[in-house]
Protein backbone atom coordinates (compact mmCIF):
# COMPACT_ATOMS: atom_id res chain seq x y z
CA UNK A 1 0.00 0.00 0.00
CA UNK A 2 1.38 3.47 -0.70
CA UNK A 3 1.31 5.68 2.18
CA UNK A 4 0.08 9.44 1.42
CA UNK A 5 2.66 11.78 1.80
CA UNK A 6 2.41 14.33 5.12
CA UNK A 7 4.19 17.80 4.93
CA UNK A 8 3.74 19.13 8.25
CA UNK A 9 5.04 22.65 9.75
CA UNK A 10 5.73 23.19 13.13
CA UNK A 11 5.67 26.91 13.76
CA UNK A 12 6.47 26.54 17.59
CA UNK A 13 6.29 29.99 19.57
CA UNK A 14 6.50 32.43 16.40
CA UNK A 15 3.89 33.98 14.79
CA UNK A 16 1.30 36.85 16.30
CA UNK A 17 -2.40 36.40 15.36
CA UNK A 18 -1.88 38.90 12.44
CA UNK A 19 1.33 37.84 11.34
CA UNK A 20 0.11 34.13 11.32
CA UNK A 21 -2.74 34.67 9.03
CA UNK A 22 -0.46 36.55 6.76
CA UNK A 23 1.70 34.10 5.98
CA UNK A 24 -1.26 31.23 5.92
CA UNK A 25 -2.21 33.65 2.78
CA UNK A 26 1.14 33.69 1.32
CA UNK A 27 1.57 30.09 1.53
CA UNK A 28 -1.79 28.97 -0.01
CA UNK A 29 -0.80 29.12 -3.57
CA UNK A 30 2.37 27.76 -2.62
CA UNK A 31 1.54 24.74 -1.25
CA UNK A 32 -1.46 23.32 -3.47
CA UNK A 33 -1.03 19.58 -4.30
CA UNK A 34 -2.87 16.70 -4.81
CA UNK A 35 -0.11 14.55 -4.19
CA UNK A 36 0.64 14.88 -0.07
CA UNK A 37 -1.61 15.86 3.13
CA UNK A 38 -0.62 19.58 4.33
CA UNK A 39 -0.90 20.71 7.85
CA UNK A 40 0.37 23.83 9.89
CA UNK A 41 0.73 23.54 13.66
CA UNK A 42 0.06 27.28 15.11
CA UNK A 43 0.12 28.40 18.61
CA UNK A 44 -2.78 27.74 20.33
CA UNK A 45 -3.79 31.37 20.26
CA UNK A 46 -3.18 31.40 16.28
CA UNK A 47 -5.81 28.30 15.43
CA UNK A 48 -9.00 29.83 15.17
CA UNK A 49 -7.74 32.63 12.77
CA UNK A 50 -5.91 29.77 11.23
CA UNK A 51 -8.82 27.33 10.77
CA UNK A 52 -10.75 30.76 9.10
CA UNK A 53 -7.88 31.04 7.22
CA UNK A 54 -7.61 27.92 5.10
CA UNK A 55 -11.25 27.61 4.39
CA UNK A 56 -11.51 25.96 1.18
CA UNK A 57 -7.77 25.42 0.81
CA UNK A 58 -5.89 21.96 1.12
CA UNK A 59 -4.18 22.81 4.32
CA UNK A 60 -5.01 21.48 7.83
CA UNK A 61 -4.54 23.08 10.68
CA UNK A 62 -2.85 21.20 13.81
CA UNK A 63 -2.10 22.28 17.55
CA UNK A 64 2.05 21.57 19.27
CA UNK A 65 0.29 20.40 22.48
CA UNK A 66 -2.59 19.33 24.12
CA UNK A 67 -3.68 17.74 27.67
CA UNK A 68 -4.44 14.45 28.69
CA UNK A 69 -7.31 15.33 30.88
CA UNK A 70 -11.23 17.23 29.53
CA UNK A 71 -11.15 19.46 31.89
CA UNK A 72 -10.53 20.87 35.13
CA UNK A 73 -8.35 22.80 37.36
CA UNK A 74 -5.44 22.85 35.20
CA UNK A 75 -4.46 26.08 34.78
CA UNK A 76 -2.95 27.53 31.79
CA UNK A 77 -3.57 24.00 29.49
CA UNK A 78 -5.70 23.09 26.20
CA UNK A 79 -8.59 20.33 26.15
CA UNK A 80 -8.99 18.12 23.63
CA UNK A 81 -12.10 18.89 22.78
CA UNK A 82 -11.22 22.96 22.70
CA UNK A 83 -9.34 21.38 19.60
CA UNK A 84 -11.69 19.63 17.96
CA UNK A 85 -14.33 22.41 18.46
CA UNK A 86 -11.90 24.66 16.44
CA UNK A 87 -11.66 22.18 13.87
CA UNK A 88 -8.40 20.89 14.18
CA UNK A 89 -7.17 17.73 12.50
CA UNK A 90 -4.02 17.38 14.02
CA UNK A 91 -1.90 16.95 17.17
CA UNK A 92 2.17 17.20 17.76
CA UNK A 93 2.98 15.50 20.86
CA UNK A 94 6.02 14.17 22.92
CA UNK A 95 8.11 17.18 21.19
CA UNK A 96 11.58 16.89 22.12
CA UNK A 97 11.42 20.78 23.20
CA UNK A 98 8.39 19.58 25.39
CA UNK A 99 10.43 16.91 26.84
CA UNK A 100 13.50 19.24 27.74
CA UNK A 101 11.62 22.47 28.25
CA UNK A 102 8.64 21.34 30.35
CA UNK A 103 9.68 17.80 31.64
CA UNK A 104 7.13 15.81 29.47
CA UNK A 105 7.99 11.88 29.92
CA UNK A 106 7.16 9.15 27.87
CA UNK A 107 4.09 8.56 30.41
CA UNK A 108 2.52 11.89 29.69
CA UNK A 109 2.63 11.52 26.07
CA UNK A 110 0.90 8.36 26.19
CA UNK A 111 -1.84 9.32 28.23
CA UNK A 112 -2.18 12.43 25.29
CA UNK A 113 -1.69 9.96 22.78
CA UNK A 114 -4.67 7.73 24.18
CA UNK A 115 -7.00 11.25 25.08
CA UNK A 116 -6.33 12.11 20.95
CA UNK A 117 -7.18 9.43 19.68
CA UNK A 118 -10.77 9.07 22.40
CA UNK A 119 -11.59 12.77 20.63
CA UNK A 120 -10.72 11.73 16.87
CA UNK A 121 -7.54 13.85 16.86
CA UNK A 122 -4.90 12.56 14.71
CA UNK A 123 -1.76 12.91 16.88
CA UNK A 124 1.98 13.45 15.50
CA UNK A 125 4.12 11.47 18.29
CA UNK A 126 7.73 13.14 17.99
CA UNK A 127 10.55 10.72 19.02
CA UNK A 128 14.49 11.16 18.70
CA UNK A 129 17.73 10.96 20.52
CA UNK A 130 20.34 13.73 21.66
CA UNK A 131 23.60 13.90 20.47
CA UNK A 132 25.15 12.04 23.51
CA UNK A 133 22.87 9.08 22.86
CA UNK A 134 23.39 8.61 19.29
CA UNK A 135 27.41 8.90 20.03
CA UNK A 136 26.94 6.24 22.87
CA UNK A 137 24.96 3.77 19.94
CA UNK A 138 21.60 3.34 22.01
CA UNK A 139 19.43 5.42 19.43
CA UNK A 140 17.42 2.48 18.29
CA UNK A 141 16.93 0.95 22.04
CA UNK A 142 15.70 4.26 23.06
CA UNK A 143 13.33 5.37 19.71
CA UNK A 144 11.89 1.64 20.30
CA UNK A 145 11.21 2.50 24.12
CA UNK A 146 9.78 6.05 23.08
CA UNK A 147 7.42 4.28 20.79
CA UNK A 148 6.33 0.99 23.05
CA UNK A 149 5.45 3.34 25.87
CA UNK A 150 3.79 6.61 23.60
CA UNK A 151 1.61 3.42 22.15
CA UNK A 152 0.93 1.68 25.38
CA UNK A 153 -2.91 0.34 25.23
CA UNK A 154 -3.64 2.20 21.54
CA UNK A 155 -5.49 -0.18 19.50
CA UNK A 156 -4.68 -1.03 15.87
CA UNK A 157 -7.63 0.57 14.36
CA UNK A 158 -6.66 3.93 16.12
CA UNK A 159 -2.60 2.84 15.66
CA UNK A 160 -3.13 3.17 11.83
CA UNK A 161 -4.12 6.58 11.88
CA UNK A 162 -1.32 7.47 14.41
CA UNK A 163 1.74 9.71 12.75
CA UNK A 164 5.10 9.64 13.73
CA UNK A 165 7.87 11.84 13.46
CA UNK A 166 11.56 11.43 13.90
CA UNK A 167 13.30 13.89 15.30
CA UNK A 168 16.67 13.70 15.93
CA UNK A 169 17.62 16.33 18.44
CA UNK A 170 20.80 17.09 17.45
CA UNK A 171 19.38 18.56 13.83
CA UNK A 172 16.32 20.72 15.11
CA UNK A 173 17.11 24.08 14.31
CA UNK A 174 20.86 23.07 14.06
CA UNK A 175 20.90 23.18 10.37
CA UNK A 176 22.57 19.73 10.43
CA UNK A 177 20.08 17.81 9.12
CA UNK A 178 20.48 13.37 9.57
CA UNK A 179 21.89 12.10 6.20
CA UNK A 180 19.22 10.28 4.45
CA UNK A 181 21.04 6.62 5.26
CA UNK A 182 20.54 8.03 9.11
CA UNK A 183 17.03 9.41 8.69
CA UNK A 184 15.78 6.65 6.61
CA UNK A 185 17.59 4.20 9.16
CA UNK A 186 15.71 4.77 12.33
CA UNK A 187 12.27 5.28 10.72
CA UNK A 188 12.44 1.88 9.55
CA UNK A 189 13.37 1.00 12.86
CA UNK A 190 9.87 2.45 14.04
CA UNK A 191 8.17 0.37 11.90
CA UNK A 192 9.92 -2.71 12.81
CA UNK A 193 9.12 -1.93 16.30
CA UNK A 194 5.33 -0.80 15.00
CA UNK A 195 5.17 -4.29 13.25
CA UNK A 196 6.27 -6.32 16.48
CA UNK A 197 3.37 -4.27 18.40
CA UNK A 198 0.79 -4.53 15.66
CA UNK A 199 1.71 -6.56 12.81
CA UNK A 200 3.46 -5.82 9.37
CA UNK A 201 -0.34 -4.83 7.77
CA UNK A 202 -0.62 -1.79 10.36
CA UNK A 203 3.03 -0.39 10.63
CA UNK A 204 2.31 -0.31 6.82
CA UNK A 205 -0.28 1.92 7.03
CA UNK A 206 1.49 4.06 9.77
CA UNK A 207 2.85 7.06 8.50
CA UNK A 208 6.43 8.30 9.21
CA UNK A 209 7.61 11.60 9.38
CA UNK A 210 11.58 13.23 9.09
CA UNK A 211 12.32 16.32 11.13
CA UNK A 212 15.19 18.08 12.13
CA UNK A 213 16.72 21.09 9.74
CA UNK A 214 14.18 19.57 6.76
CA UNK A 215 14.36 22.47 3.97
CA UNK A 216 13.88 22.99 0.02
CA UNK A 217 17.26 21.49 -1.08
CA UNK A 218 17.20 18.14 1.24
CA UNK A 219 13.64 17.50 1.12
CA UNK A 220 13.56 15.20 -2.06
CA UNK A 221 16.52 12.99 -1.26
CA UNK A 222 14.82 12.06 2.72
CA UNK A 223 11.44 11.79 1.54
CA UNK A 224 12.60 9.55 -1.47
CA UNK A 225 13.55 6.64 0.72
CA UNK A 226 11.00 3.88 1.50
CA UNK A 227 10.13 4.38 5.51
CA UNK A 228 10.04 8.40 5.52
CA UNK A 229 6.67 9.46 4.77
CA UNK A 230 7.22 12.72 4.26
CA UNK A 231 8.22 15.29 6.95
CA UNK A 232 7.72 17.92 10.32
CA UNK A 233 9.09 20.69 9.26
CA UNK A 234 10.29 23.78 11.72
CA UNK A 235 12.46 27.09 10.85
CA UNK A 236 11.70 26.51 6.77
CA UNK A 237 7.53 26.28 7.56
CA UNK A 238 7.56 29.53 8.37
CA UNK A 239 8.54 31.05 4.52
CA UNK A 240 7.72 31.02 1.14
CA UNK A 241 10.45 27.96 1.22
CA UNK A 242 7.57 25.45 2.83
CA UNK A 243 5.99 25.64 -0.90
CA UNK A 244 8.92 24.14 -2.28
CA UNK A 245 9.10 21.36 0.43
CA UNK A 246 5.39 20.94 -0.37
CA UNK A 247 6.40 20.19 -3.87
CA UNK A 248 9.82 18.72 -3.24
CA UNK A 249 9.61 16.84 -6.03
P1 LIG B 1 13.70 22.68 12.32
O1 LIG B 1 13.09 22.30 10.99
O2 LIG B 1 13.71 24.15 12.57
O3 LIG B 1 15.02 22.01 12.53
O4 LIG B 1 12.72 22.08 13.45
C1 LIG B 1 12.34 20.75 13.38
C2 LIG B 1 11.28 20.53 14.38
O5 LIG B 1 11.52 20.52 15.57
C3 LIG B 1 9.92 20.33 13.88
O6 LIG B 1 9.06 19.88 14.88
Amino acid sequence: MARRKLIAGNWKMNMTREAAVALIKELIPLVQTEESDVALCVPAIDIIPCVDAVQNTNIKIGAQNMYFEEKGAFTGEIAPDMLTSTGVEYVILGHSERRGYFAETDETVNKKVLKAFEHGLTPIICCGESLEQRQQGITLDLIRMQIKIAFGSVDAENAKKAVVAYEPIWAIGTGVTASTEQAQEVCKGIRDCLAELYGSEVAEEIRILYGGSVSASNAADLFAQSDIDGGLVGGASLKADFGKIVNYK
